[in-house]
């Protein structure tokens, strides 16, 4: 079966969306990105993502992006019969394609390069019944990590070493703190209070780490926006991750040793159980 991605003003045969070597995408990465879950054709937390993408396209000066995201996101996944069940829409946009090759901008005239793809989703719930393993790395990357560009090279890094080890997911450290994991953000809960790192240029202002945030609040769970620190890593009696692919995942065990009782812990299913409501509800 055809499927149709958005590039440059027009929807394409997905094998056709092809980009130029001299993309500053490929050549820099050049560019930023954003993925929204979509659930029976509804786009999840849709003003919040186009909000980040938006913030993205101010810091990198990527002037002449269409005002239509959210219209092309619902066309292709309406185009690509994605209007039930779970879905994902990608976008990206690049400085688009310049030559010679210089580090400064080029031209302000340069088109961007437009990019919007949207592909079927199984949400991990296998794994979130039983909770995943993780483990530790120190966090290497820059200190814009607050901008969701596609320079992810230390995620995908600390992603696969994660992966071969047959963990689920990185956990980064930086200065002895927790800042967040490759694609998700941490919580974790000590003494019956739920810590996260603050918002601040060493994570993604991750869009669940929000509503997360939010839906504690609305069940009475304290929380502090202190990072964790690697010390106290043993006092955890839960910790859980939080991404637009991940939802609220049950983090058992850091490391190799198991995080309070090595069971997916209470609090990580009511948020997930409330995430999941508050969608269910439109
Ligand atoms: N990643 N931190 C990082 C480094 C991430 O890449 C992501 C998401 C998150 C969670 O953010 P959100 O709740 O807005 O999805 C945190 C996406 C899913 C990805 O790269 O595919």
């Amino acid at each position: 079966m055809t499927t149709l991605a958005y590039l440059n003003g027009r929807y394409v045969d997905r094998r056709e969306a092809l980009v130029p070597v001299d993309d500053r995408g490929f050549l820099f990465g050049d560019g930023i990105y954003e993925v929204t879950r979509a659930w029976n054709g509804a786009l999840l937390e849709a003003e919040a993502h186009l909000r980040r993408l938006r913030c993205g396209i101010d810091a990198l000066a990527l002037d002449g992006v269409p005002d239509e995201l959210p219209e092309i996101s619902r066309a292709l996944l309406r185009n690509n019969g994605l209007l039930t069940g779970h879905a994902l829409v990608y976008w990206q946009i690049t400085r688009g394609v310049a030559t010679p090759r210089t580090h400064h901008y080029p031209p302000a005239d340069t088109p961007l390069t437009i990019y919007a793809s949207a592909t079927t989703f199984v949400p991990p719930d296998a794994a979130r019944a039983t909770g995943v393993g993780t483990i530790t790395v120190p966090d290497l990357r820059w200190a814009r990590c607050d901008l969701k560009t596609v320079n992810l090279l230390p995620n995908v890094m600390a992603r696969q070493k994660a992966v071969a080890t047959g963990a689920w997911e990185a956990i980064m450290v930086r200065d002895g703190a927790v800042t967040e994991g490759a694609a998700t953000n941490v919580f974790g809960v000590i003494d019956g209070i739920l810590r996260t790192h603050p918002r601040s240029n060493y994570i993604l202002h991750g869009v669940t780490r929000e509503i997360v945030s939010e839906l504690a609040a609305g069940i009475d769970l304290p929380l502090r926006e202190d990072p964790l620190l690697v010390d106290e890593i043993p006092h955890l009696t839960e910790c859980f991750l939080t991404g637009t692919t991940t939802d609220v995942m049950p983090v058992v065990t850091i490391d190799g040793h198991p995080v309070g009782d090595g069971r997916p812990g209470p609090i990580a299913g009511r948020l997930h159980a409330a995430l999941i409501a508050r969608w269910s509800m439109g």
